[in-house]
């Protein structure tokens, strides 16, 4: 190995990142760049693109500004990764479904007139990126003798959650979300592992961000969960484990992850 590719362990590798713009889709852009890698970035506020695009610089990162459940937003993300960054001769290889948004609530309680927008990001956008890449890096190895299958490394990463594999009636609308994510990717591992590519679910537990905003978490109670349990996690602890999973050689899956702060005992 040359000492650049030490350094630099993700060089020539293509990343689509969706939920860029914030929390753990920012900074697994800022990591996945770090150690080499261009990504396509992708989120609906234009302007916190271009700042990411101009910190990591243009030669590295490029932006699809859009709703990700659009099927126009899908392909362009990597008909840029094709045609804007890295070797033209490497489609993209890293596909992380990260973009997501929580509801404070259960079934009863939480605000119904946000289910469809919730529905919509957390479970259509995720498995339509799922069946974009997978169809894409099925045809790649179209033809190709089964060795031949691990020539290098694919990856489809999943963000789930926590409330995705352990039931929380105080976030039902969310979890069920988060438990279609965690169906998604098992199925896809299933059906696309044996032709060597990797479907890789993560499901933290408490990460701050905007997250909690967004969900419409009373302040108040975040600050006695961060009392209680914390500290909790920061965007950086999902990032690095993005890059473990996506730095392990062809052969090596780790392929559902639970992350959580250390003193979180649920959900
Ligand atoms: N924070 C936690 O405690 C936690 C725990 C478990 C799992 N997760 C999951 O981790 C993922 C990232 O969460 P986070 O903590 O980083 O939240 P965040 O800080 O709120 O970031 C969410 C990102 O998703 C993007 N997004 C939302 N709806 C979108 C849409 N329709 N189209 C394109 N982009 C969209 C947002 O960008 P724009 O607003 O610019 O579109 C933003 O970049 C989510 O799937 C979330 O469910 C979070």
């Amino acid at each position: 190995m040359q000492a650049s590719d030490s350094t630099f362990p993700l060089r020539s590798r293509v990343a689509i990142v969706t939920g860029a713009t914030a929390g753990i889709g920012e900074a697994t852009v800022r990591e996945l760049v770090r150690l080499g890698a261009y990504c396509v970035i992708n989120g609906r506020r234009r302007e916190k693109l271009l700042e990411l695009v101009r910190e990591c610089g243009e030669g590295n990162v490029a932006a699809v500004v859009g709703d990700c459940a659009d099927d126009s937003v899908v392909t362009r993300l990597f008909d840029v990764a094709r045609y804007s960054l890295g070797d033209p001769r490497h489609e993209a290889c890293i596909v992380i479904a990260n973009a997501g948004r929580g509801l404070s609530g259960s079934v009863l309680t939480s605000d119904p007139s946000q289910w469809e927008e919730m529905i919509r990001t957390n479970l259509l956008a995720c498995a339509k990126l799922i069946r974009e890449a997978g169809k894409r890096f099925l045809s790649e190895q179209e033809g190709k003798a089964i060795p031949n299958l691990l020539d290098r490394p694919r990856d489809i990463l999943v963000m789930g959650s926590t409330v995705g594999r352990h039931i929380s009636p105080f976030s039902s609308m969310y979890g069920s979300t988060k438990f279609a994510a965690n169906s998604l990717a098992e199925a896809a591992r299933r059906e696309l592992g044996p032709k060597g590519i990797r479907v890789s679910l993560i499901e933290p537990g408490f990460v701050e961000s905007e997250f909690q905003g967004v969900a419409g978490y009373d302040p108040k109670w975040f600050e006695e969960v961060k009392t209680r349990i914390g500290p909790v996690l920061q965007p950086p602890d999902i990032a690095r484990l993005v890059t473990t999973i996506v730095s392990q050689p062809a052969h090596v899956h780790m392929s559902d992850v639970l992350i959580r702060p250390t003193r979180q005992e649920y959900p």
